[in-house]
């Protein structure tokens, strides 16, 4: 084994961060980011994040019928789109759907609106139904890293409504963890923090998944000295600690 030494900053970063009301962002370098579809140039994602989900609706031949509606917006953005909503739909609406600025998954890159190809797609809320490609999008969209951020049975974890376009990358493993155990973000450093989790995935590659709290301005962290690791924050308390094992 070796030892790594994470410092205290590290925790508002990585693909695990949860952003929400109670937990915003933190200062951090804005992400690297690049458009999902050549045809939506204005809709951007994290580099990997944004290969995933185009691969993934490849691999469903959705091009046609899925569409990139938001992705990354600054915090300036996500004050506008504040902004304009309140006024124009009330305080109601907007906390329903409008995450406020700063507390935006939005702001992270690591989110986004999806809609039904239509002449008129809603902004806000864009059709994105259960069934058909889109449901199958849905399915397949966990095993590229994936996560249906906002269900209807978890707006009092995530004080969000059902939000069906609305898609998280956090990782493989992760994704298909937290839709096997039917947890939100919200929840999953809590599952993690009582025991380590192992999953195979779709590739048959195993992985183990851990939570370490942060320990102060420095927290050691063990890592084997074969397999590919990462760590990430999850702006809260501590770090996760995802290890795919050496195939
Ligand atoms: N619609 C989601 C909650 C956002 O504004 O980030
Ligand atoms: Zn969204």
């Amino acid at each position: 084994m070796r030892t790594v030494t994470i410092t205290r900053d590290r925790l508002g970063r990585g693909p695990l961060i949860l952003v929400n009301r109670s937990h915003p962002l933190r200062p951090a370098p804005p992400p690297e980011c690049v458009p999902v579809d050549s045809r939506c140039p204005a809709v951007a994602l994290e580099k990997q994040a944004a290969a995933l989900l185009s691969a993934c609706i490849q691999s469903l031949n959705g091009g046609a019928q899925i569409v990139p509606v938001s992705g990354w917006r600054s915090a300036e953005e996500q004050r506008r789109i504040w902004d304009e909503t309140l006024h124009q739909e009330g305080e109601a609406f907007t906390a329903q759907y409008v995450a406020y600025p700063g507390c935006s998954e939005h702001q992270t890159g690591l989110a986004v609106d999806l809609g039904r190809a239509a002449p008129h797609i809603d902004f806000l809320r864009p059709d994105f139904p259960y069934h058909g490609i889109w449901g199958r999008f849905r399915a397949a969209s966990v095993k590229y890293g994936f996560i249906e951020r906002y269900q209807a049975h978890q707006t009092h974890l995530t004080g969000i409504a059902a939000e069906p376009w609305h898609f998280r990358y956090v990782g493989a493993p992760h994704a298909a963890l937290m839709t096997e155990q039917g947890l939100c973000l919200e929840e999953y450093s809590g599952f993690l923090a009582q025991t380590p989790r192992r999953c195979v995935l779709d590739n048959g590659r195993a992985v183990e998944v851990r939570y370490v709290p942060c320990m102060g301005q420095e927290t050691e962290i063990s890592l084997p000295e074969e397999g590919c690791c990462q760590i990430s924050g999850d702006n809260a308390s501590g770090f996760v600690v995802t290890v795919w094992e050496a195939g």
